[in-house]
């Protein structure tokens, strides 16, 4: 990235670095209920990722922050560009949408910071704005004419039928999902996730992330979704509702977590509870198209009633020959044996996957909920393990640091 913005102005964008940090939340908010006037631009979102504790408002905080921080080191915000720029493409945000942004932002620095700012910071910050959002508008845009060159690629929504509905666990349920138009899919990158768009039952209109998790083919994409009982109601929707035949709109696959091209090492997937999903779709990629990378699928459940698609991993591996698998359940049923339903009791351990896995030689990839993503690949850094070795999804908004 290169930096062209002056001297003066990355003076004044860093002086304002403390006051971000007691008060980037503040601005979030503010800027989002400014941001949120235009109902057109209030549409594009999740909803549920915002309000009082919303997660999408610490994530922006924590990006402008970062920004600020890192305004004379922009190298160090390549990764966060790219995994922002995928998100925006799954939500179909465009360039147009970037000067509602920009307004919403810098009033909010002005309503909050009140006279800690003046005239010239406020100029600084919409220069600085103006910077960042030009180098994700690139990168969007260059993402797009991708997506849209390749056979089965799309830009914006694509109505999508539930071709196929299929239970995997007491709390997972699998979808197969199939163009209405008929026409090939985007065959996406092993780990990827789709953006879904649909109305619950009362006509509310959502939009969710789902990790793909099946191979990539040219017909039909896979989610496998796990219940939440709480919350808005997507999952139960898709869960409880939804039909076979019914119709949803997706934007193309997006996300910057993915298996290489050319895998050059042993791989390790490491995953938990419904965290599985991309992992699933990197064994099948696997199974089929790299016979002779060494690959060790390790994943934790809380037993074999939530445990998902167990038969279905254990059988690719068995054909692959390189490929092992071993599950640890957290909360074994009566019905559960450590040897015969499961490999091991318990948490999986970064002592375990040392003892276990081509430890300090693999390519480690890491899915599942937040305190087990960053319980491991803190445990893994202290053991050793180079941050460029390990590649997490998370299935949320970034809005805390997982890594140091
Ligand atoms: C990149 C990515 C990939 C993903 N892949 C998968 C996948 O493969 N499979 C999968 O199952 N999920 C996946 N997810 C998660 C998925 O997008 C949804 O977040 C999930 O299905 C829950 O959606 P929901 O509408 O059912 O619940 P939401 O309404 O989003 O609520 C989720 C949870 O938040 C809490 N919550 C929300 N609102 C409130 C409130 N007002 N008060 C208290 N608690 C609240 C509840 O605990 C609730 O259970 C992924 C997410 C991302 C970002
Ligand atoms: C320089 C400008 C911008 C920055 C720095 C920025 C930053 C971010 C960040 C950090 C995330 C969360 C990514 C993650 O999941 O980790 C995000 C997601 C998102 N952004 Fe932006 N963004 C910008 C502009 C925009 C614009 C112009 C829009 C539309 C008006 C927009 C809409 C969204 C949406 C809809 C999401 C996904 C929300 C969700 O997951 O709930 N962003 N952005």
């Amino acid at each position: 990235m290169s930096q062209s913005l002056s001297p003066r102005t990355i003076e004044l964008v860093k002086a304002t670095v403390p006051a971000l940090g007691a008060h980037g939340t503040d601005i979030t908010k503010v800027m989002y209920a400014k941001l949120f006037q235009d109902a057109h631009i209030r549409a594009l979102f999740n909803q549920s990722n915002q309000g009082e504790s919303g997660s999408q408002v610490k994530a922006l905080a924590a990006a402008i922050l970062a920004y600020a921080r890192n305004i004379d080191n922009l190298d160090a915000l390549v990764p966060v560009v790219e995994r922002i720029a995928h998100k925006h493409i799954g939500y179909h945000i465009l360039p147009e949408h970037y000067a509602y942004v920009a307004r919403a932002l810098i009033g909010a620095i002005a309503e909050v910071l009140g006279e800690k700012v003046n005239e010239d910071i406020l100029t600084a910050w919409g220069e600085a704005y103006w910077f960042l959002a030009n180098i994700l508008i690139e990168r969007e845009t260059g993402i797009r004419e991708n997506l849209e060159s390749r056979t089965g690629g799309w830009n914006g929504w694509r109505k999508f039928r539930i071709s196929e509905k299929r239970r995997e666990s007491d709390v997972i349920t699998s979808f197969i999902l199939s163009p209405v138009d008929g026409q090939p899919v985007l065959a996406h990158r092993p780990g990827q996730y789709l953006t879904l768009r649909f109305s619950l039952a009362d006509g509310t209109e959502i939009k969710r992330n789902y990790s793909i998790s099946c191979a990539p083919n040219t017909l039909h994409y896979r989610i496998s979704v796990k219940l939440e009982p709480a919350g808005q109601g997507g999952s139960r929707f898709l869960h409880q509702v939804s039909q076979i035949g019914d119709i949803l709109e997706i934007t193309p696959p997006a996300g910057d977590f993915f298996l290489p091209d050319e895998p050059e090492r042993p791989i390790v997937l490491l995953s938990a509870g419904v965290g599985l999903t991309p992992m699933v779709s990197m064994v099948e990629t696997i199974g089929t198209h790299y016979p002779d990378i060494e690959v060790h699928y390790v994943h934790g459940a809380l037993n074999s009633r939530t445990h998902a698609m167990d038969q279905h991993v254990r059988s690719i591996a068995h054909q692959h020959g390189k490929m092992s698998v071993a599950t640890f359940y957290s909360d074994p049923a009566p019905q559960d044996s450590a040897g015969i339903t499961h490999d091991q009791n318990g948490l999986i351990s970064p002592e375990w996957l040392r003892d276990n896995t081509p430890f300090s030689n693999a390519d480690f990839f890491l899915c599942g909920p937040k305190p087990f993503l960053r319980g491991m690949v803190n445990d893994l850094g202290t053991l050793g393990i180079k941050p460029e070795r390990i590649h997490y999804e998370i299935f949320g908004p970034n809005d805390e640091e997982i890594a140091a």
